[in-house]
């Protein structure tokens, strides 16, 4: 989504975001965990929202330096006023430029959003420290009995500019040494961890 259409969008959609997304978003807490923030960690997340992962990294780790990047001033807002210790920057994740590096990344449904999502893991892999860790959790493909859901879920998903990319992990597995996939909910969602970028 363009800039001023995804700001358009999260206008509304950030007052209404967190109880809306429970349900539809799920793997958030799953994938923070397997991030084990620990207190000396600088972590970012790229596509922060309404800082749902920050939240619960803080409460993981209070100790830990975060920082949110996002296109969306309105799901900034939403953010900072949870975990005001947080640093943010409003901007443009394939191409934000932060000048010092983290330990660990996550980003959780916010790369479905982006059409040149190769290029939002090759800024994360710039951002990441040698040993570092990128946790990514998003749609996957249905699968299993889900499968006949796919069709109209599909169409939900563009309607609000999502498309899933199962490819993320391929594509990982050329920029890091360890990479592992997890899917969950007969292929609603994924999580992949890598580790060392290369
Ligand atoms: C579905 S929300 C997910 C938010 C959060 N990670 C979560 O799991 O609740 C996707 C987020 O990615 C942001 N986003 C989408 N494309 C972006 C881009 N190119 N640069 C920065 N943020 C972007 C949106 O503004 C939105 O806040």
């Amino acid at each position: 989504m363009k800039s001023e259409n995804l700001d358009r969008f999260y206008k509304f959609h950030s007052v209404i975001y967190d109880i809306t997304r429970v349900f539809f978003l799920p793997c958030r807490a799953k994938a923070v965990k397997l991030l084990k923030p620990m207190p000396n960690d600088t972590i970012i997340d790229f596509g922060c929202g309404t800082g749902y992962n920050l939240k619960k990294i803080y409460n993981l780790s209070s100790e830990t330096s975060l920082v949110g990047v996002d296109l969306s001033s309105h799901m900034l807002k939403k953010a900072s006023k949870k975990i005001p210790s947080a640093k943010y920057y409003k901007h443009d994740i394939g191409t934000i430029n932060i000048k010092y590096k983290a330990e660990k990344i996550i980003s959780s449904y916010a790369l479905s959003m982006v059409p040149d999502w190769q290029k939002v893991i090759l800024n994360m892999k710039k951002h990441l420290k040698k040993n570092g860790t990128l946790v990514i959790a998003d749609f996957y493909k249905f699968s299993g009995f889900l499968k006949i859901f796919y069709p109209p879920f599909s169409l939900w998903l563009k309607a609000h500019g999502v498309t899933p990319h199962i490819e993320i992990t391929d594509f990982l597995k050329i920029h890091f040494k360890n990479v592992e996939e997890s899917i969950f909910y007969s292929g609603y969602a994924f999580i992949v961890k890598a580790k060392d970028p290369v």
